[in-house]
């Protein structure tokens, strides 16, 4: 299989790269935003055109700063909103499939959804974000549903939520560069999800890519927890490690006393049914895949050095 992907730099596209290393089937061209900006459409024939054309796009690029979209929205809507109809475009053009992530920022998130969905969003429920990031992302979707691609060939939307890994900026290495830091650590305790871990992600994509599957698609993780039960968790390895501050402590409190420029969701989880569905697997419980993630030597050194 011969994969072109975007946004390596980032997390995912990190572990994407990680996972190409290990199989002599793959070829994986990655490209960093330096050497492919999505936001130039009229660069991508010249770029790619130096090797064999894909058999997918991998699109892991995204404007991932939510609060900043609060203002850079201009900037978040041509990354997440125009950006990834023009990749799609492009994939039509090419005879290429298409694998682009999204988030259930598409939803509102609302103590009303969480009554009527409260195994998680279905892929179909109607989206309302509520902040600037998640607007884009939705233009995003929106832009890819238009060009066609996701009903005439094999290519895939996939909705992740609250993504995780042992390497970048995200809440479990945030958590823990605090753990070893700071005696007292405010985490909100009413915001609902199950953290999606990268590696779980990328070996989930791939289950879909094998099954022919096509559409909108949730991934992530199985149960359901809140931003304090993940933090709670990863301040537990960083003592089992020796590594937290002797007087580390978990104050939870409600979101409205972590006031952030963007809204965010109340409640975060997606339904992986349809995932099943085509793929005859069950994601793992997020605390496993957390306790993986917490066992990776890499997170913990990272935030010693
Ligand atoms: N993080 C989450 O909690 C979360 C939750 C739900 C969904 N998602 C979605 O999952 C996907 C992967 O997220 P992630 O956490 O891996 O993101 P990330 O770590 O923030 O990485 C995003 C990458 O996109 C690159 N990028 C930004 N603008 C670009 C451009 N114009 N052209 C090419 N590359 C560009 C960035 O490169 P530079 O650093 O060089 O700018 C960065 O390497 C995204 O679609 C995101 O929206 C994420």
């Amino acid at each position: 299989m011969k994969i072109v992907l975007t946004g390596a730099g980032g997390q995912l596209g990190q572990q994407w790269q990680q996972w190409a290393a290990s199989q002599s089937e793959v070829t994986l061209w990655a490209y960093s935003s330096a050497q492919l900006d999505i936001t130039k459409p009229d660069t991508f024939d010249e770029v790619l055109g130096r090797h064999d054309v894909p058999d997918v796009w991998v699109n892991c690029a995204a404007y991932t700063q939510v609060d900043d979209a609060e203002t850079e929205t201009a900037r978040a809507m041509l990354v997440n909103g125009d950006a990834p109809g023009w990749i799609a475009q492009w994939c039509v053009e090419h005879a290429c499939r298409l694998v682009h992530y999204s988030t259930d920022y598409v939803f509102s998130g609302s103590t009303e959804d969480q009554a009527s969905y409260p195994e998680g969003y279905p892929e179909e429920a109607p989206t309302n974000p509520v902040n600037a990031y998640g607007q884009s992302k939705l233009a995003g979707e929106q832009a890819i549903q238009s060009t066609g691609i996701l009903a005439s060939s094999k290519s895939l939307l996939l909705r992740v939520a609250w993504l995780c890994s042992p390497h970048g900026r995200n809440f479990v290495t945030t958590m823990a560069r605090l753990a070893t830091q700071r005696p007292k650590v405010r985490v909100v305790d009413d915001q609902t999800g199950a953290p999606a871990f990268c590696d779980d992600v990328v070996t989930q994509t791939l289950a879909l890519l094998l099954a022919q599957a096509s559409g909108i698609i949730h991934l992530g993780s199985a149960g359901q927890g809140t931003w304090a039960d993940v933090a709670n968790a990863v301040f537990g390895q960083a003592r089992t490690r020796g590594l937290a501050h002797p007087a580390l402590t978990l104050h939870q409190i409600p979101t409205s006393d972590y006031p952030t420029p963007a809204t965010r969701p109340h409640f975060s989880k997606l339904s992986t049914e349809k995932f099943t569905v085509f793929t005859g697997l069950y994601p793992p419980d997020w605390r496993d895949s957390l306790s993986r993630c917490l066992a990776d030597p890499t997170l913990w050194s990272t935030i010693k050095s």
